[in-house]
């Protein structure tokens, strides 16, 4: 078998979250590059709009979606604008996300709902329409959830977005197992350290930049280096893969200090 074809997703019709800019943005690229028509989704239209331009110069098909990843309304229009333009979703990445850095101590209410509603209910409410969508429509499919290395270790500041994580982390191996007998395959992506809105002003400050010291590969993550474990979890090289999450993150997770 070659590689283009074990990865080729020509026909599928991908929805990813958060495409607006960073990590999402990124997968929707690969996933169009590879053969998928895909639906951008988040919040902010003209990033959007720069997204589906970027996709399309490049041979891709793309349509934009704006919706607040909170707002089951919006979700449920979401997919029914995707299936409009291009069919039954068929590929679902799970990637919108927003982090804090508040101690536990000062962490408020509103906060601590925003950064769960965000990384964890969200990623519930979309996997379950996805996998309703699909199953109604006796169509195969794909959901990735984003994880992160922080659903497994933590760090200081982070109690919400930790929790969310590692709670992305326990739903995929619930998802995985319910549904992977009715024809869709639930998998997590847990990235390291990648630069981007998110979290570019810390990673970019001297105490930031100190924790490639403890990356064995001995840098952040780059464009490109969630490339492959996206197209393996999606396409039918991993077809035979459920409810797990794959780690990508230069050997962060396992390196001990020193
Ligand atoms: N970068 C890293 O080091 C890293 C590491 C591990 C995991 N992750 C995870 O990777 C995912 C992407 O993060 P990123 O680094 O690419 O961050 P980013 O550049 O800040 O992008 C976050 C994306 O999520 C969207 N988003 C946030 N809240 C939303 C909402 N309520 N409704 C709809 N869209 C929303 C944003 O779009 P709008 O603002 O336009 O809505 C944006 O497109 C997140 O789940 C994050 O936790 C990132």
């Amino acid at each position: 078998m070659k590689a283009a074809e074990l990865f080729d997703l020509t026909g599928r019709v991908a929805l990813v979250t958060g495409a607006s800019g960073g990590l999402g943005l990124r997968f929707a690229e690969v996933l169009a590059a590879n053969g998928a028509a895909v639906a951008l989704v988040a919040r902010r239209a003209d990033r959007l709009k720069d997204a589906k331009t970027k996709i399309e110069q490049a041979g891709g098909k793309a349509v934009t979606i704006e919706a607040d990843v909170l707002d089951r309304a919006a979700m449920n229009r979401a997919f029914d604008q995707a299936e409009a333009a291009f069919g039954t979703v068929t590929i679902l990445v799970n990637n919108a996300g927003v982090a804090h850095s508040t101690r536990a101590t000062d962490v408020t209410e509103e906060e601590w709902r925003r950064i769960v509603g965000t990384n964890l209910d969200a990623v519930f409410y979309w996997a379950q329409e996805g996998a309703r969508r699909m199953i109604a429509a006796k169509a195969k499919g794909a959901i990735v959830n984003i994880a992160s290395v922080l659903g497994f270790g933590v760090s200081k500041g982070t109690i919400a977005y930790a929790t969310a994580k590692a709670g992305v982390v326990q739903m995929t191996k619930a998802l995985g197992l319910e549904l992977a007998f009715r024809g869709v395959r639930v998998n997590a992506i847990a990235p390291g350290w990648f630069v981007t809105d998110i979290n570019r002003e810390y990673l970019s400050s001297e105490q930031g930049k100190k924790l490639t010291r403890d990356i064995p590969v001995g840098r952040f993550g780059q464009d490109g280096d969630l490339d492959g474990a996206l197209l393996l979890l999606v396409s039918d090289a991993g077809g035979y893969m459920a409810g797990t999450t794959v780690v990508v993150d230069g050997g962060q997770m396992v390196a001990l200090r020193g």
